[in-house]
């Protein structure tokens, strides 16, 4: 598509000073811009409490720009549009002003009243900017209005499903855009494209030729300045609820009949449904947690969570999550889906190894013991592309096998051109495509199975620190992959 098919559209970001515009947002839009994947007529309108000049406003996209994207030139052309209104969220008379500003632009850049608010601020602000945009009839337009809301989407179920039907007050499902951005990765996206595109994975893709799938999110950095939020949520509900389920979702889902947004929902939801439920008595039979404490990394000493800025220290917050999912159908019953995320961990990387049942006579290894399996490993961040494991005949070595690795690299080549996720979803809800962004009805069914094992933990203080920063969490861990005769595999290599 080039800028002219694009839809002309207002971008209203509301915390347009905070982080998440400055470090994804901005930049995102400029690449979109600079790959002709934004209608020429377009405009943004940042929203916040300061009292920012449109000046200063673009000098603060422009400085944003230059530091997150290596090539930017006609930054001058880009930030002229982009404008900027001091707003009060709770005052009427803002959203009465907002409005006059959206029909001025409208009008000079002839833009049929297409409208995208995005609320990249704190959830607790989401049903009054919602509902008033609704009031102050900001949404009745001639053109389309959606909605962009970031996580985290409620604390748990019930949270979740008030905030939901005070949003629903004023936007319908199909006006609603939540984000995951794990769902806007190119390789989050390719799990579906390499599942149901091949002849050789698809009819494999079961509990007959399948023996466990390992899904690991871990990352070096620790919780740096987000105590205050983290301390209410840990990583069960800051990545196993969302990022991680949804991978699960792409991995067990039934091939969609066709590749609309619904479609691919349905199928979703689905899994979720048939995940099995762990009970508050078996949680520790299936999930492990942990906390960081200090330790080196890269050479420089670390401090616990407990010691990090605006955490409670003693803590019983988990910054590491490992656990065993079994999804009751009739593909997957019986395949454990180990999964296992945290944060100041040895590497910054996402993996998903599917690992294949042994053939059931292997005459080419001297050792039966040392048998390895076919893995098939998806590699999602920082490297991406796959890896097939698979034997072949050592070479002037008898008739024995050895594991041979076949590797597709997605991003070797120029990691520049892989779009952001949030590029690729900002595009995506321009074009009303919502299959990359979550269903009420899978937040709902992902928070109720996460409930049971938070409730869990919360009546149980854990004996917490019990992992050194920089390892791969805690012992646990492993046991939970041992006690059913697997280990995890490596994740730390990539492909250079
Ligand atoms: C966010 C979490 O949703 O995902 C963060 O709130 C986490 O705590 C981040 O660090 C990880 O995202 P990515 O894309 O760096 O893997």
């Amino acid at each position: 598509m080039n800028s002219e098919q694009q839809p002309k559209a207002v971008i209203v970001i509301f915390g347009a000073t905070g982080d998440l515009a400055k470090r994804k947002l901005f930049p995102s839009i400029y690449r979109l811009f600079k790959s002709s994947r934004l209608s020429k007529e377009f405009a943004v309108v940042g929203v916040g409490r300061r009292p920012w000049t449109n000046e200063e406003f673009r000098s603060n996209v422009t400085a944003s720009i230059e530091k997150g994207v290596e090539e930017h030139q006609g930054l001058e052309d880009f930030t002229s549009h982009f404008y900027y209104q001091p707003f009060d969220i709770e005052k009427p008379s803002s959203y009465g002003q907002l409005n006059e500003v959206l029909k001025g632009l409208e009008e000079s850049y002839s833009i049929p009243g297409n409208r995208m608010f995005y609320l990249a601020m704190a959830p607790e602000f989401f049903a009054t900017i919602a509902i008033n945009l609704k009031n102050e009839g900001l949404t009745t337009t001639e053109g389309w209005s959606r909605l962009v809301i970031e996580k985290p989407f409620g604390h748990d179920f019930p949270s979740a499903k008030k905030l939901n039907e005070e949003i629903r007050e004023a936007f319908s499902e199909d006006q609603i855009y939540r984000i995951d951005h794990y769902l806007g990765k190119e390789m989050v996206q390719n799990i579906e494209v390499i599942r149901f595109a091949n002849a050789i994975f698809e009819p494999l893709w079961n509990n007959r030729y399948i023996s466990n799938i390992q899904i690991t999110s871990s990352e070096v950095l620790g919780v740096e300045d987000r105590g205050r939020y983290y301390e209410t949520s840990g990583a069960l509900r800051d990545m196993v609820q969302n990022h991680i389920l949804q991978m699960v979702a792409l991995l067990a889902m039934e091939p969609p009949v066709r590749l609309s947004d619904e479609e691919m929902r349905s199928e979703k939801v689905k899994v979720f449904k048939a995940l099995r439920p762990i009970k508050a008595d078996e949680v520790s039979k299936y999930f492990v947690r942990g906390q960081y404490g200090s330790g080196e990394i890269n050479n420089e000493n670390l401090p616990g969570y407990r010691e990090e800025n605006n955490v409670d220290p003693e803590s019983n917050t988990e910054t590491f999550v490992a656990g065993k999912l079994l999804i009751d159908n009739f593909r997957w019953a019986g395949v454990p889906i180990y999964i296992r995320t945290g944060k100041r961990m040895k590497a910054k990387t996402t993996k998903i190894v599917v690992q294949f049942k042994d053939i059931p006579m292997n005459l080419y290894y001297n050792n039966r013991e040392n048998v390895e399996p076919n893995l098939l490993v998806i590699h999602i961040q920082p490297d991406e592309g796959i890896t097939l494991q698979l034997n072949a005949r050592k070479s002037g070595d008898g008739s024995y096998g050895e594991p041979i690795k076949l590797d597709y690299c997605n991003n070797c080549g120029d990691k520049n051109n892989t779009p952001e996720a949030y590029e690729r979803l900002i595009d995506d809800c321009l074009n009303g495509d919502a299959t990359n962004f979550t269903h009420w009805d899978e937040v709902s069914l992902t928070w109720t199975f996460v409930d049971e094992i938070s409730k869990a933990w919360e009546m149980k203080p854990a004996s917490f620190p019990n992992y050194k920063s920089g390892s791969m969490g805690p012992e646990n861990s492993e046991k939970l992959l041992s006690d059913d005769g697997f280990n995890w595999w490596p994740v730390t290599d990539t492909f250079e």
